[in-house]
């Protein structure tokens, strides 16, 4: 059985993006926020993206769910399984099958902004798992977790490292919302990619196929769609960098010449000079230490950590602290 709640529509998404747009790029220094690379194209290319030789981190968490799946199974007993950002849920169905073997899952509950990656999931999923609840719910995890149903025993999934996208305040944030939906002894399974050598990071964010460079440009693409905005994407080269101080990766956007563009929807003209770049995401890597201490301070205690044999990515298992 799966249903559909939808918490998002079109009409507060392009004014949640008009919003981003005036204060990203007014800004001194301009930026976006990621979020917005999503879009249809957005998550294809992204797809393709996991499955470049650069990127290890997919693969690196498949290896470890693929290695832990059981274990989880059993340390959560979890009756509701609930997945933030699930995107196509790919490997989401480690977890379901390891959960529906242990013989403890009802519920399937993923939340993503995109309704077309969540039907499309859940079609397959619906059929592979025919007596399981699948509850899919349209939504913002940053705004939306309070829509989450209140079921027995569950666990949050938030996968592939997409924490590392939030700003460390927001962060702090978002791991206090998410224990504030959990009651006591319920679980938290956390994705992070972990701190390493900048020669593996860098071209895990600019590969040789150029398949990131796209993905970054199409937030152009985004906003030239929904705001009648006029960026030539081609005037704008992918820039990835270490920022070892934050460590975390950077991607920014830099204008090739100088430029002026013009977005309708926001009444708004916007000079760029050559060489000016535009900051489209962030993604923050880890110790073990550092996710350890932000849980705590989540009140979630950290149960297990686990990292691929090569320990470039961590998952960790934690539980809300009464
Ligand atoms: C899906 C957010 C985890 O930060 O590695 C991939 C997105 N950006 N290549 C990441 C992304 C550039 C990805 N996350």
């Amino acid at each position: 059985m799966t249903e559909l709640e939808v918490h998002l529509d079109a009409e507060t998404q392009e004014a949640a993006l008009r919003s981003d747009v005036v204060a990203g790029l007014t800004a001194r220094r301009k930026w976006l926020p990621p979020k917005w690379f999503y879009d249809a194209r957005g998550s294809e290319l992204f797809e393709q993206i996991t499955e470049l030789p650069e990127y290890y981190p997919t693969r690196a968490e498949r290896a470890v769910l693929t290695e832990r799946a059981a274990d989880i199974a059993r340390l959560t007993g979890a009756r509701t399984l609930i997945e933030l950002g699930s995107g196509y849920s790919t490997k989401t169905r480690l977890l379901l099958d390891a959960l529906t073997t242990a013989g403890t899952l009802t519920e399937f509950i993923p939340m993503d902004v995109s309704p077309s990656a969540l039907t499309a999931a859940a079609s397959r999923i619906a059929a592979d798992f025919p007596a399981l609840r699948v509850r899919n719910i349209v939504g913002d995890i940053t705004q939306h977790l309070d829509f989450l149903p209140v079921t027995p025993d569950r666990m949050i999934a938030f996968l592939g490292g997409t924490i590392g996208n939030f700003e460390p305040a927001d962060r702090a944030r978002f791991l206090a919302d998410v224990r504030a939906v959990l009651r006591p002894g319920e679980h938290l399974l956390l994705g992070t990619d972990l701190v390493k050598s900048p020669r593996v990071l860098v071209p895990a964010y600019d590969d040789a196929a150029g398949v990131t460079a796209e993905f970054n440009r199409n937030v152009l693409r985004v906003l030239n769609r929904h705001l009648q905005a006029d960026f030539d994407p081609d005037g704008f080269a992918h820039v990835a960098l270490w920022d070892a101080d934050h460590e975390w990766i950077e991607m920014r956007l830099r204008a090739r010449w100088p430029m002026r563009v013009t977005i309708p929807a926001v009444d708004l003209t916007v000079e760029f000079a050559s060489g000016e770049e535009l900051r489209t995401e962030i993604s923050a890597k880890f110790h073990r230490e550092g996710v350890d201490k932000e849980l705590a301070e989540a009140g979630f205690t950290l149960d297990q950590w686990w990292t691929d044999p090569e320990g470039r990515f961590a998952l960790s298992l934690a539980r809300a602290t009464s």
